[in-house]
């Protein structure tokens, strides 16, 4: 049977969309085979998380931390998933207009609470949204549907 990848992401006015774009691409590159399911995090539900075998995580940074749209999918499915996805692996991506602490920080510390493993760093693109590092987007994809198939994750 297949890994199960899962990417959530939220994005008000486009660029995190546009990165979790080349994410999702990454991850469903047809040298690997892992099963993609991509949702908003507004509409993202506890069974996606217990779902999957790994996740990866995007969003903007907003007001110092995660958007409200991310805080409210991980608001909705913790008491669902909190001791049912212990060790999962996950990684994360920001957009910030200019900073993106507050963001990873936030998110960190909740997914710090649901015992997951974060397996790369967080991808954060900071600044005027710089299209010619997209490809690190899909390095991000393919990385964890690679790790996942072979079980390293
Ligand atoms: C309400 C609001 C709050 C923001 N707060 C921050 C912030 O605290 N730090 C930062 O670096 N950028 C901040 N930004 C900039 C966003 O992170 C940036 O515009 C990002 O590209 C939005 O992502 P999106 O296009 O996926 O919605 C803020 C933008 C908005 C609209």
């Amino acid at each position: 049977m297949s890994a199960k990848l899962l990417v959530v992401y939220h994005s008000q006015s486009g660029s995190t969309s546009k990165m979790a774009a080349e994410v999702i691409a990454g991850a469903r590159d047809p040298e690997v085979d892992v099963e993609v399911r991509a949702c908003d995090a507004l509409t993202a539900t506890a069974d996606d998380l217990l779902w999957c075998d790994g996740f990866i995580l995007g969003t903007p940074e907003n007001f110092g931390y995660m958007s409200g749209g991310l805080k409210l999918f991980l608001d909705r499915v913790f008491y669902d998933c909190v001791d049912k996805i212990d060790g999962k692996a996950y990684a994360l991506f920001v957009r910030a207009g200019n900073d993106g602490r507050g963001a990873i920080d936030s998110v960190q510390r909740i997914l710090k609470g649901l015992n997951v493993r974060e397996v790369q760093a967080p991808l954060l693109f900071a600044g005027e949204f710089d299209e010619t590092r997209l490809p690190e987007c899909r390095e991000l994809g393919l990385t964890l549907a690679a790790g996942l198939e072979a079980g390293i994750f």
